[in-house]
C-alpha cells in the first residue's frame, strides 16, 4: 500500500487479515522499487495513480509500467482506485493501468461519489474477464447491490454523454 495512503482501503484490507506493507510515495507516485525491496513476492498492490491519496501526485508512466512488470513477475494483482479520475487540470490524464495491462492483473475501482455526489453510494469495479464469475458469486452472496433505479438513471446520464467517459 502507498504510504501515506487511503485509510478506507487500509481498514478494509486489515479487516480481512491482510499483511500490509507500507510503500514510499514520491512525486511520481508509488516507489515500486521500495515495495519490491520490502515485499518481492507481493500478492496485491493498492494504488491511486490518478491522484495519489492523500498527496495528489499523478503516477508517472514509467512507474506505471514498472508496477505492471513487477506485478506480472510476482504473479500478483493490482487494485487501481481511480476515485477522482474524471478530474484533471493542466494535462490530459495518463491511461489507466487497467487499460495498459496486458496480463489481466489489474482491477479498476471507480465511484460516482465525486462526479455526481457521495450520497448516491454508487461505485463499480472492472475486473479481468476470468474473475467476473468469482466476483459475481462472492458479491451476490453478501449484498444485493445498489438500487437498480439509481443504476439505470446513471446509465442514462452516461448514454446521453452528460457524464465524462470512464478513463479505463
Ligand atoms: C481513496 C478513495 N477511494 C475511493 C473513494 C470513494 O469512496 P466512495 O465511493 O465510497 O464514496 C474515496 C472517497 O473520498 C477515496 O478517498
Amino acid at each position: 500500500m502507498e504510504n501515506p495512503g487511503a485509510s478506507g482501503a487500509r481498514n478494509a484490507f486489515l479487516s480481512q487479515g491482510a499483511e500490509l506493507v507500507p510503500v514510499d510515495v514520491d512525486n511520481e507516485g508509488m516507489v515500486v522499487s521500495d515495495g519490491l525491496s520490502k515485499s518481492p513476492h507481493f500478492r496485491l498492490a493498492f494504488v491511486t495513480p490518478t491522484h495519489q491519496q492523500p498527496l495528489g501526485h499523478v503516477m508517472s508512466l514509467a512507474r506505471r509500467f514498472e508496477l505492471l512488470r513487477a506485478t506480472e513477475e510476482a504473479q500478483g494483482l493490482v487494485i487501481e482506485d481511480d476515485y477522482d479520475g474524471e478530474f484533471y487540470f493542466e494535462n490530459a490524464p495518463q491511461p489507466a493501468l487497467y487499460s495498459t495491462d496486458t496480463s489481466g492483473r489489474v482491477l479498476y475501482v471507480g465511484t460516482f461519489s465525486k462526479s455526481l455526489f457521495p450520497a448516491l453510494r454508487l461505485g463499480f469495479i472492472l475486473v479481468p474477464e476470468r474473475m467476473i464469475d468469482a466476483f459475481d458469486q462472492t458479491f451476490s452472496a453478501w449484498a444485493s447491490g445498489p438500487a437498480t433505479a439509481t443504476q439505470a438513471i446513471v446509465a442514462d446520464f452516461m448514454d446521453e454523454g452528460i457524464l465524462p467517459p470512464i478513463s479505463a
